[in-house]
């Protein structure tokens, strides 16, 4: 199995603090069938200015630490681009998920659809594949986010009703690929996103899966609850 999207590499980012930390989450990933990771720290402008020579540097050194400890996962790097008003700037230097034209991508809250229609399209003149972070948890890829929570808690709101998913249906007719979150089958994000991403797998969305991983021991409760689910479902 690969895990397509893993904050696993320490200090950059939200993820793990220490060296010893990363090493933990290899040992669970490996241990959970795991056999490549790609290392996708976030890449905000002013919180995370990570560059693609820190990554790949980053990835070197835990690979080596990897090895030392006999830990069966190769790493490969990558990072989780944001689809917000900076990221046409740093599509001058992207860091591609290893030797790919794929490149990880997320929608942050409230994004506008107009300027993450317009980030799709720099992405695919670039010659890039826009492979489209964990879209069940992102609120702005769907209609009216808040009145549609509010509706779905009384369970006036399907979430398989086939307007909901209309943008999401345009970006991948735009060429965008998807990237499921493997704790999302676990409900771990509560139960709209667990139902959104069983109706995208249903439709046959979703190119690849990660563990979206930061701390050790939330990836262990995590993959322990959500790979038995998504064997389940396939
Ligand atoms: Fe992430």
């Amino acid at each position: 199995m690969i895990d397509w999207h893993c904050h696993i590499l320490p200090g950059l980012d939200d993820g793990p603090e220490t060296l010893d930390e990363s090493l933990e989450m290899a040992r669970i990933l490996a241990s959970a069938g795991f056999r490549q990771v790609y290392c996708t720290p976030h890449c905000l402008l002013g919180r995370y200015d990570n560059r693609p020579s820190q990554v790949q540097g980053a990835v070197a050194i835990l690979q080596r630490a990897l090895r030392q400890a006999e830990i069966p996962l190769i790493l490969s790097p990558g990072m989780e681009y944001a689809l917000d008003e900076y990221l046409p700037v740093l599509l001058d230097r992207p860091q591609c998920l290893g030797d790919s034209r794929l490149l990880l991508v997320e929608a942050p809250r409230k994004t506008p659809k107009q300027l993450i229609r317009q980030n799709i399209l720099h992405i695919r003149q670039r010659g890039l594949l826009p492979l489209l972070a964990h879209p069940e948890r992102s609120p702005s890829l769907y209609h009216s986010p808040s009145l549609r929570d509010r509706l779905a808690q009384f369970g006036w709101w399907n979430a398989g009703e086939d307007g909901c998913f209309s943008f999401v249906r345009e970006l991948r007719d735009m060429g965008c690929l998807f990237q499921g979150n493997l704790p999302s089958f676990a409900g771990r994000y509560g139960e709209i996103i667990e139902r959104r991403a069983g109706v995208h797998l249903d439709q046959g969305l979703y190119r690849c899966f990660g563990s979206d991983g930061h701390r050790a021991e939330i990836l262990r409760s995590d993959l322990a609850a959500s790979l038995p689910r998504l064997e389940n479902h396939l």
